[in-house]
Order: C-alpha cells, then sequence, then structure tokens
C-alpha cells in the first residue's frame, strides 16, 4: 500500500516534451522549512492523471530532479534599484525563517522540476497497485509526496524476483530508503563508474565488488540460494586495490593478488618467496608491504594493522600473492611470431624465407630455455653475416627479433626462483576462472601499465575464446578496469600497442561477452578519452561530479537523459552517486540519487576482526601447559 507524507501538498503548475526524458513538469509546493527538507532531488510524488475515472484514481509517480525555493518579491533575477533589492532580500529572509512547519505567506514557493518514472499508482476499492503509467499527470492537479516506506516500496518494485539482489546504497534524501540492484544485470550488462579525481571512485568499486560477492555467496541466509557463481578479475594500475579489498583478498572462498612483475614487490617479499622458511625473513617481508603499500588517507593510520591481512596472504602455506609465471612459447613458435618482416627482402628474398621455414621446422618443439635462447642468437648473427640480408628491411625484421630474444630472456628466463607455491601461470588462473564451485577475487597489479594492459588482453581474449568454443556461460567472470581510459583509450591509426590489444579485447567483451556470462566494469574520470565506442555499453552507470561540460555530455548522450540531469551532482560529497541503469535497477532509466558506504569503514572492521582472532589464538596458545 502506497502512503504520502500528510500535510503536504503541492501543485502540477506546467508540462513540456523532454526529448530525452518524454516530459519535464514543474510542481509548486507552498514553502515551509520542513517541507524544504523533506522534497529534494529524489523524492517521489504521485499526481493524479487523464486514466482516472470516478470509481479508480491513477496517479503518474514523478522523481524530482531539482528543487528551488522562491520568492516572489526577488523574482529569478533581481533587477532595480539596488537599495531595493537588498531591501527586499533582506526582508525575504524573514519569510523563509518564519515558516517553519506553516506556509503563512503566499509570496514564498518551492518550484520543483521532476521527470516520469513511467510508472502509476491505481487506487481502486481501498486497494492500490503500480503498473506503467497509461496517461499523462493533469495541469493543476495535486501532487503528494510519497513516504520513506512508499518510496523504498516503488524505487525497487520493478527488480526481478528470485535473483541475486543488493542494496547498494542508499537515497541521499532518505538514508532509510535503500536503493537495490539485481547483482546478475549489473554485471551481465556491464557497468560503468564516472566521477573526477578524489569523487570516491575507486571506493564504490571496492563496495560494489564486496556486494556482489556478498550476494553470490551461499553464506548469507538474506539472499535466494544463487545459482551460480561470480568471479571478479580487477585490474589494478595504481596498485589500491590489496587494501581497499583486503577483507575478501583474505576472506573470500577463492582470491589472489597477481602480481605480473617482479619489480611490483619490495625486495625483502621477494626473497622471502623464494625462501620461505625462517621467521626473521617472514616478518622482513611483512614489514616491507605494510610500509610499500599505497593507503588511502582514511586508512593510513592504520597500516601497521594491515599486518593481520599480509601475514595471511603471505603465509606459504596458505599462499595468496602470486608471481605471475608464463610459459614460453617453443623455439619455432617464437621465431614465427617475432619474425614480421616489413618491406622488402631484395634478391636474397626467396632464400630468406625458405632459411626461416627451416628453423620454424626444426625448432618446432624446442623448449625456450637459456641453452636454446642461445643457439637462436646464434643463427640470428649467422644470417647476418651470410650476406643474404642485403635490404634494410631485411635487416630490420633481424634487428627485431634479436630484440625479441632479449625481452624474452628476461621474461621467461632471469625470473627469480620463487616457491611453487606463489606462483601462477594463465592456464592456472584460467582453470580457476571457470570452476563453478566458489566465488573469486583476482587483483591483478603490475609496476609497468604495458604489461598490465598486455596481460589483461591475453586473459580476455583466452576467456572469450574458451567460452565461446565451449559454449560455457558460467561461471559468471567479470572484468574490472580502474583507471579504464589507460585500457580503452581512443583508437590512433596505425599503432600496434598494448593499448590496441587492450581496446579491442575489452569492446569485444563488452559487445558479445553477455552471452557467456562475460561482463565489464570500467571506472574513470576522464570519459573523453575512452574509446566512444564502448560508452553505449555500460547498461548501469554511476556518475559524481564531472566538472566538465563536454564529459558530462558525452555521458549523457551515450546514456539517453538530459545533461541537466547532472546538475544535481554539483552539490555531491564524496560516496554520492547518481544511479542509473536501463537493466538492473527497480526504475528503468531513472536517475537516483544515493550515497555509498565507505569502503575503508568494511575494510577496518575486517582488520579489527583479524587482530582479535590473532589475539585470542596467542592467549590461547599460552594458556596451554
Ligand atoms: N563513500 C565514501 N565515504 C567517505 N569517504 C570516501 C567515500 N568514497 C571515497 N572516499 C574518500 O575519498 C577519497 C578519494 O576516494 P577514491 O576512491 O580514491 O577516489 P577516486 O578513485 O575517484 O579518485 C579517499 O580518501 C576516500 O577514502
Ligand atoms: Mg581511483
Amino acid at each position: 500500500m502506497i502512503s504520502f507524507v500528510k500535510a503536504l501538498e503541492g501543485t502540477l503548475i506546467r508540462m513540456e516534451e523532454d526529448p530525452e526524458a518524454r516530459y519535464q513538469f514543474e510542481i509548486w509546493f507552498d514553502y515551509t522549512r520542513q517541507a524544504m527538507n523533506l522534497i529534494r532531488e529524489g523524492a517521489l510524488l504521485a499526481v493524479p492523471n487523464f486514466a482516472s475515472q470516478p470509481h479508480a484514481t491513477h496517479r503518474s509517480i514523478l522523481e524530482v530532479v531539482s528543487i528551488l525555493p522562491l520568492h516572489y518579491a526577488l523574482g529569478d533575477n533581481p533587477q532595480g534599484y539596488p537599495g531595493f533589492v537588498v531591501e527586499a532580500a533582506r526582508s525575504a529572509v524573514r519569510d523563509w525563517e518564519e515558516q517553519e512547519h506553516e506556509p503563512t505567506e503566499d509570496v514564498t514557493k518551492i518550484r520543483c522540476i521532476a521527470i516520469p518514472t513511467n510508472l502509476e499508482l491505481v487506487e481502486e476499492n481501498g486497494e492500490s497497485h503500480l503498473q506503467e503509467e497509461s496517461n499523462l499527470p493533469m495541469i493543476g492537479a495535486r501532487a503528494l509526496l510519497l513516504d520513506t516506506p512508499s518510496t523504498e516500496h516503488v524505487l525497487n518494485s520493478g527488480l526481478p524476483q528470485g535473483v541475486p539482489t543488493f542494496t547498494v546504497g542508499n537515497l541521499t534524501r532518505d538514508p532509510q530508503v535503500g536503493v537495490k540492484v539485481s547483482a546478475e544485470d549489473l554485471l551481465r550488462t556491464h557497468f560503468a563508474v564516472f566521477g573526477f579525481t578524489g569523487a570516491g571512485k575507486s571506493n564504490l568499486v571496492s563496495t560494489l565488488v564486496d556486494r556482489i560477492l556478498h550476494a553470490f555467496s551461499t553464506e548469507d541466509p538474506t539472499q535466494p540460494v544463487p545459482q551460480e557463481r561470480v568471479k571478479v578479475v580487477l585490474f589494478d594500475l595504481m596498485g589500491e586495490y590489496s587494501v581497499l579489498l583486503a577483507d575478501w583478498l583474505v576472506k573470500a572462498p577463492d582470491a589472489c593478488l597477481l602480481v605480473l612483475t617482479e619489480e611490483t614487490l619490495p625486495e625483502d617479499v621477494l626473497q622471502f618467496m623464494e625462501q620461505p622458511t625462517n621467521r626473521e625473513s617472514f616478518s622482513k617481508a611483512l614489514t616491507a608491504l605494510t610500509q610499500t603499500t599505497l593507503y588511502p588517507k582514511a586508512l593510513s593510520g592504520r597500516r601497521t594493522d594491515f599486518w593481520f591481512a599480509w601475514r595471511r596472504l603471505l603465509n606459504p602455506k596458505t599462499a595468496r600473492i602470486h608471481l605471475y609465471r608464463e610459459k614460453p612459447p617453443t623455439l619455432g613458435r617464437f621465431v614465427e611470431r617475432h619474425w614480421n618482416p616489413k618491406g622488402t627482402l631484395g634478391k636474397n628474398d626467396a632464400r630468406i624465407r625458405q632459411a626461416v621455414r627451416n628453423w620454424i621446422a626444426t625448432e618446432d618443439a624446442t623448449p625456450f630455455n637459456e641453452e636454446n635462447a642461445g643457439r637462436l642468437l646464434e643463427w640470428i648473427d649467422k644470417m647476418f653475416v651470410s650476406g643474404l640480408l642485403s635490404t634494410n628491411d631485411a635487416r630490420e625484421a633481424f634487428q627485431n627479433l634479436r630484440d625479441a630474444v632479449d625481452d624474452a630472456f628476461r621474461r621467461y628466463i632471469s625470473p627469480r626462483h620463487v616457491y611453487d607455491a606463489y606462483q601462477m601461470t594463465l592456464g592456472e588462473l584460467m582453470s580457476r576462472l571457470n570452476d563453478p564451485h566458489s566465488c573469486g577475487l583476482y587483483v591483478v597489479q603490475s609496476h609497468d601499465p604495458d604489461h598490465l594492459r598486455d596481460f589483461a588482453a591475453t586473459l580476455g581474449e583466452l576467456m572469450f575464446e574458451n567460452r565461446r568454443k565451449t559454449g560455457k556461460i558460467s561461471p559468471m567472470v567479470v572484468f574490472v578496469f580502474d583507471e579504464a581510459d589507460e585500457f580503452i583509450p581512443q583508437r590512433r591509426e596505425a599503432a600496434d600497442d598494448s593499448y590496441n590489444r587492450s581496446r579491442s579485447m575489452v569492446m569485444t567483451l563488452a559487445r558479445r561477452g553477455r552471452k557467456f556470462g562475460l561482463g565489464v566494469g570500467i571506472a574513470t574520470q576522464r570519459v573523453r578519452y575512452l574509446d566512444t565506442s564502448i560508452m553505449a555499453q555500460p547498461h548501469t552507470y554511476f556518475v559524481s561530479k564531472m566538472p566538465r561540460q563536454s564529459d558530462r555530455q558525452a555521458i549523457a548522450e551515450a546514456f539517453g537523459i538530459s545533461e541537466e540531469m547532472f546538475g544535481q551532482t554539483f552539490k555531491f560529497k564524496k560516496g554520492d552517486w547518481l544511479l542509473m541503469s536501463h537493466d538492473a535497477v527497480g526504475l528503468e532509466a531513472v536517475p537516483i540519487p544515493i550515497h555509498c558506504e565507505d569502503a575503508n569503514r568494511r575494510v577496518e572492521a575486517f582488520l579489527e576482526q583479524l587482530k582479535a582472532e590473532w589475539q585470542k589464538t596467542r592467549e590461547m596458545a599460552r594458556a596451554q601447559p
């Protein structure tokens, strides 16, 4: 049953067509200070519409998107003799202050702009229900404000039943109203987080991952037993999620911090990984991790408490920090991949190609190790002195091959020999992503952005191909890219680099991943730097302050709402988001202003818990004779 806030009535004064929201409405309320606090962006109003009949009232449900207190004596744009204007303004203050609960002055009004939610409330024979709006609200009709439970009901009424959902945040104007999203739709139809630096994007990504893993875990008694599991792969360019998701890295059924390059880890940690036997080097490694990790300001005072998390991740018995190990290609494959002549090979063209073909054929199964790589280098040297390489292009092709061997040497052969428990190959990661039994979180870091992009491209391509070939659609895997402009930048002509590879992989996943259970999440402050075709792919957006109009325009255009909607984001504080979704929330494509919990608080609480557990075990150990 829908109910309204008592003794508060507005009047629908005006409506006009709006290309994006269909219509825009103007509603006036009598001013009181109390009303000014109740009617805010995100408030829902019910206004009788033309479908009403004598025995059944149909009320259109509208959402307030902007409000302005109006004083007749001042108007919109005070003009005239300055002394009078100031005098009028001063006397207006009294009118604002004196009308607490009761409107007594006709000169003050609250003017709201509202948009349709495309729902209507039908009241008939003492019963009421919601349905799709069947006609337009009537000008001059009374507008009533929905109370807290009714607002919550309407906001979430369109969500499907029996699927995992979670409360993503609370209505900014009324923290008692929880706003829910459908976890599966959020992931399958992709999501995006847009806001300027410091708006709280990474913090929100942490909260989203937390809620998603909860929603799909079997332990949560408030959820229907989930039909499938979810795997979250997070590409962490700034190295901030070992902290922001420290709790799930420790407690998720399956989780790992996958480090692509040795340089990403402190030396003490690498040394311990090579010889994880002695207590002293364990403690040195933990200290190094504690000191070198990047903490958000709110958590930097607690860095010593992270020790309790790092010791769980680095413990060789339960290791959850892994160094990525690539399986090198065979020598033949290697040459096939890296010998790419560009121009003309001159008069010896046929003989050079024959020599390369022979090498590929004979070395097809030879492993790429130190000795064999040395032989490959000798062969390249021989080609140089053979006299066959008569053109610049021919010499360049072999020079590039030589550089590739040097690169590969560093990549496959020189790495330090960390213990097996700390290694992970692509194959292992893939099989964990395809394991249907548990939820998982995989945070991927590298000190080298090119490496991270390349790895993302390889993993994404392999996952997509694997799913396409096997027809597998579960478990659901979502690839999350923070600083997404570094992964999906605008196309540059003829550049064959890690940017191009990662962009084309993300585009494939965004366009075609859905039917294979592969989703994408992106977060960025630089909307204009993104490849424009990615913008239309996410069906759910979280938008915070975007100071540049061109950014707001790009978002508005891609989502299909009016740019004015973002007016309310100017007042947003950290953790405030305009949530809009075509699929994952109860109201389709209606922007909802919400506040999301601070992820730092969640992580802090988890550290407290770890600390308490640790102290308890110590006490028990001491108490034993
Ligand atoms: N919901 C929130 N509540 C309180 N503080 C927040 C919230 N979200 C972010 N912050 C704080 O704001 C700062 C910037 O957050 P961050 O997530 O790093 O922003 P971004 O990724 O957009 O640059 C951090 O210090 C963070 O702790
Ligand atoms: Mg960030």
